[in-house]
């Protein structure tokens, strides 16, 4: 089996045992505390769920400024993004080595992490400017990953955690939201070796099924597993129970029996495109995939990626850094000549009115207004549960 990025077993932060447990959370009862950003509570359940194996917690600037210049730490660790806790006002943990970290996205602000501080760091205007740049290729407020990572403080609060629990993830998708370890221990279990994953953020229409058999096939894989995110999205996005209940019904009903595992991951998009699909990988990876599928525009948003960005990052980085491969997935589409989903480039004799292409926009809009997704596009049992959510909305 794939091994995890850069350890032999993933070491996920999460306290399995029950006593120590419930001994950090009476701990962190008397602890300073601080609310954490919606983004580093992702980080924590991430890091907790071993998705984010070796690290041991948030970074410091060193590190942090180090990722953000050529994606490896300052002890030349191969990394994609910085992962940080950044906070407007630390005054409540000044001078205080060990702080409670209390989760933003539930009610109550319960204890989420425990963490030995290494340092409090303030990042100046200009290390922000090169951070976002670095990981957004852009530095336009309207982006909401910039927006997000720009809007939740300058001040770092970096040092090793201790997970207490995966914030409201388990609770709320408790069939879907797995940790990086249960994948790894069920792709054992089934005695898969190459393992496609595939990651998504939208109910899967059929070009994501086609890429995803498209995929296993060229692979020859034992199987694939849909990992979608179930963390925060930007407006108008899809949410993760109505997704989940579309991806649930197309597997059921279009992929061949036992060989797909519906999954999910608790962190909130970053639309980073490019930087973000390899920060992808690494997780597969540590999930125990061989292969994630990189397709048109992954993890992108409006027009600030070219469409195949995410997968020529991957040009230039090595198997010393990253064992896991990329599918590069041409731009998918039903074609009606041949009445089938295929790559477009696979075709040379097809114009443009041989495609049925609908923008996300045209998604939205004709499920808003009650009209029919078109069975080429979209599964009529997928597209059923879509109606159902926006006619929900709709009469709200
Ligand atoms: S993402 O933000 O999670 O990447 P999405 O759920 O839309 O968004 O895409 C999941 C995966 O499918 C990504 O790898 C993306 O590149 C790929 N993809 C989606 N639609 C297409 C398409 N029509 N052609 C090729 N790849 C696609």
């Amino acid at each position: 089996m794939i091994k995890p990025h850069g350890s032999d077993t993933l070491n996920p932060l999460y306290v399995e045992d029950d006593a120590k447990r419930a001994g950090l959370i009476k701990e962190a009862a008397g602890l300073p505390s601080i609310v954490i950003s919606s983004a580093a509570a992702g980080n924590a359940v991430m890091l907790g769920s071993g998705y984010f194996n070796p690290l041991t917690g948030f970074m410091n600037k060193a590190d942090a400024m180090a990722v953000a210049k050529d994606m490896h730490m300052a002890n030349g660790f191969f990394w994609p993004t910085p992962v940080l806790s950044m906070v407007k006002d630390a005054s409540a943990i000044k001078d205080a080595k060990r702080i409670a970290l209390l989760d933003p996205n539930v009610a109550g602000n319960p204890v989420i992490a425990i963490q030995d501080v290494e340092a409090i760091e303030e990042y100046t205007d200009g290390e922000m400017k090169e951070m976002t740049e670095s990981i957004f290729r852009t530095l336009d407020m309207d982006h909401p990953g910039v927006n997000a990572f720009n809007t939740v403080g300058k001040i770092g609060i970096s040092g090793p955690i201790q997970v207490l629990n995966y914030s409201y993830f388990d609770k709320e998708f408790p069939e879907t939201f797995r940790t990086a370890t249960q994948i790894r221990d069920e792709i054992g279990k089934l005695g898969w070796e190459t393992v496609v994953a595939f990651q998504t953020r939208n109910p899967m229409h059929r070009a994501h099924e086609g890429l995803t058999k498209m995929a296993m096939e060229a692979v020859n894989a034992d199987g694939a597993v849909i990992h979608m995110l179930l963390g925060k999205l930007k407006k108008g996005d899809i949410p993760a129970d109505v997704r989940d209940a579309a991806i649930r019904k197309m597997v059921e009903l279009y992929f061949k029996p036992n060989t797909c595992l519906i999954t999910g991951y608790g962190f909130d998009m970053l639309y980073a495109g490019p930087k973000e699909a390899v920060l992808h990988a690494v997780f597969r990876q540590n999930m125990g995939c061989t292969h994630l599928i990189v397709g048109r525009d992954h993890a992108g948003v409006g027009d600030y990626y070219g469409g195949f960005d995410a997968q020529t990052i991957f040009d230039d980085i090595t198997k010393d850094d990253l064992l896991i491969d990329i599918y590069r997935g041409d731009h998918t589409a039903y074609s009606k000549k041949l009445k089938k989903v295929i790559m477009m480039g696979s075709v040379t004799d097809h114009t443009k009115d041989d495609w049925v292409f609908l923008s996300g926009t045209k998604v939205r809009e004709m499920l808003a207004a009650g009209e029919d997704l078109p069975p080429e596009f979209a599964r009529p049992e997928v597209a059923k549960i879509l109606m159902g959510y926006y006619q929900s909305e709709a009469n709200k």
